[in-house]
């Protein structure tokens, strides 16, 4: 139907004769010639048509934005070249034009900064028509080509498993789907293709991906979607360096191929104790540094009850010393820092500034006793701030990794153009679970326990797992692990967290039976797509939303096809469902 895209006309295309199609993105009448800017997703090119063509087309919509067109025409030279766009030098002079499908007045201008997030997915499709936009779903299927090539190149094979399958304890809440044939059973849909990856690894695959779409029925924030893609990657006969090693050589291709950006490998290691301590989170940002530093000694001295008596006490230090812009901290903005990381349990906060006159702060009198001994520990130079925290490890560790990431935010020490991985490794096997008030497994109860003997699970806090995740610029962008291919190891694990022998046989006992018949030690991770292009295309906040055609709101709907939505009598009845209107 056409010769050439919108986007690919150039000087050197001067004198031919083409055929473009495309959508009318702008009009400019100029007398008795009007110019319009045809858009298509390979770029713009400005056609010329003369007053009688104008005539021929304007009464069947063909001038509206939206519009398709097919236009034939000479390119020409342009006398007033347009330097923003590739097109810029040429246009396309018209001998005939015909309307394809004529548009409505369009509910929203793709790109004008006043349509609200509703409004911008409700008409998803003309939103997809900004530049950005479209910019995004080809990078993202650019990346997707790139992991298939690497991992292709490397033996594995892709392999679909079920989207109907059984719902199983552990991890996020399920989405269900109910059975008509067999009424009140139901499927779920699946969390992760995890099970299924280990059987094929008793079946022999060996080498095993997947493109994979996961649901879960969880809150959401802006790196969470009810539905998502994972790049699930399984492989036998491994450790955790096999799998490390391939997933930094297929991160490492992909940037390359699509951004030019060279990865240096191998990524940094770190333990999850590593982690938490310095930098008080399990996905630290490694774009700066302002680490938590250990003032539990020099505290012990202080007669400041409050830290002094505090199990643990830490601090960070922000400014000259660490090579950032200083900052200053009333006692108004110190509470509005209490109050933002207060959920980690912090109850405060002392704010100190190294000025001339020694360290001044809504505190200050109270650590006097202290004074030389901090700004000596800490090697503080006039104009440093000093937060610290005191209390129990997690409210210290953690309420402070939310401090460092708050200034970091304040002073911008962070740039979308450098990229920070880092693998965190020997994560903890078990977590206390306040709710269910029982312990569970921080991975999934398939992932191998760092131990020798089975006696070392019983010592649940400090027992580790060989499960990794990889960060990047402070997002979990993976996670995976050596999972468990010993029967009696298998079933210890549930017995830790509760799975009685019966539960397991009701929930996994497909996966207990395929592991009686020769499993090989196998391991492996899954990445979250979605995240790692939002963070690849640099988007702003990292907002999954950006790099996923049609997501879905905050509230997991969909305001395009208004999804969920109620259904009928008759389908309701036919799978023996009724709705519980009170609840
Ligand atoms: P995990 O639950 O850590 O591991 O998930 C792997 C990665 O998927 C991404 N992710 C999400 N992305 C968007 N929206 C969500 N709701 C969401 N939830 C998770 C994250 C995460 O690191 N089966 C295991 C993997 C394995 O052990 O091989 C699993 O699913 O980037």
């Amino acid at each position: 139907m056409r010769t050439h895209t919108c986007g690919e006309l150039r000087l050197a295309d001067v004198g031919k004769d083409v055929v473009l199609t495309g959508w009318v993105y702008s009009v400019r009448e100029h007398g008795r010639i009007t110019f319009i800017d045809l858009w298509d997703r390979y770029g713009i090119t400005q056609v010329v048509l003369s007053e009688d063509l104008v005539d021929l087309i304007k009464p069947k919509g063909g001038l509206h934005k939206g519009s398709v067109l097919k236009v034939e025409g000479r390119v020409v030279k342009r006398t007033t070249p347009n330097p923003e766009l590739p097109t810029g030098e040429i246009e396309v002079n018209c001998s005939s034009v015909e309307v394809l499908s004529s548009s409505d007045p369009l509910p929203m201008e793709p790109g004008d900064p006043n349509n609200t997030d509703l409004t911008r997915l409700k008409y998803r499709y003309l939103d997809l028509r900004r530049p950005e936009m479209m910019r995004n779903i080809i990078l993202r299927s650019k990346i997707t080509n790139h992991i298939r090539e690497f991992l292709y190149s490397q033996g594995f094979i892709e392999v679909e498993t079920p989207v109907l399958g059984k719902s199983t304890p552990e991890g996020a809440r399920d989405y269900l789907v109910p059975s008509r044939v067999h009424k009140g059973k139901f499927y779920a849909l699946p969390q992760s293709p995890q099970l299924f990856k280990q059987l094929l690894m008793v079946s022999g695959v060996d080498r095993y991906f997947q493109i994979a779409r996961c649901f879960r029925d969880e809150d959401l924030r802006a790196d969470r979607q009810p539905e998502f893609t994972q790049v699930d990657l399984e492989m036998s006969f491994v450790d955790e360096e096999d799998i490390m090693s391939v997933v930094e050589g297929m991160l490492a291709h992909v940037f390359d191929k699509v951004l030019g950006v060279k990865l240096s490998r191998p990524f940094p290691r770190m333990t999850y104790d590593e982690a938490v301590n310095t930098y008080g989170t399990d996905k630290p940002d490694l774009r700066y540094g302002l680490p938590l530093r250990d003032l539990t000694q020099v505290f012990r001295e202080s007669g400041f009850k409050i830290l002094s008596e505090a199990p643990v006490v830490k601090g960070i230090v922000v400014g000259p010393s660490e090579g950032t812009p200083e900052v200053e901290y009333s006692r108004k903005k110190v509470d509005e820092l209490v109050s933002r990381v207060s959920r980690f349990g912090v109850k405060g906060i002392v704010y100190l500034k190294l000025k001339d006159e020694g360290l001044i702060g809504p505190m200050s009198k109270h650590v006097k006793d202290v004074e030389d001994r901090l700004i000596e520990t800490l090697h503080m130079k006039p104009g440093d701030s000093l937060f610290i925290i005191g209390g129990e490890p997690s409210v210290v560790n953690w309420g402070l990794g939310e401090v460092r990431k708050i200034l970091a935010g304040e002073l911008s020490l962070t740039s979308p153009d450098e990229f920070r991985f880092v693998w965190v490794v020997d994560f903890p096997m078990f977590e206390y679970d306040e709710e269910e008030q029982r312990y569970k497994t921080v991975h999934h109860p398939f992932t191998q326990p760092k131990i020798r003997s089975f006696d070392e699970l019983k010592d649940k806090e400090n027992c580790k797992a060989r499960a990794y995740d990889i960060v990047l610029n402070g997002e979990e962008v993976g996670g995976g692990s050596i999972r468990i291919h010993d029967r009696e190891m298998q079933k210890r694990v549930f017995d830790e967290i509760g799975i009685s022998e019966e539960q397991a046989r009701d929930k996994f006992g497909f996966l207990l039976e395929a592991f009686r018949y020769g499993v090989p030690p196998h391991g492996g991770i899954a990445l979250g797509l979605d995240r790692l292009v939002a963070i690849m295309l640099k988007i702003p906040g990292y907002d999954i939303r950006e790099v996923i055609a049609f997501p879905k709101t905050k509230m997991a709907e969909d305001p395009l096809t208004g999804a969920p939505s109620e259904v009928s009598e008759e389908q309701l009845k036919e799978l023996g469902i009724r709705i519980d209107e009170e609840s």
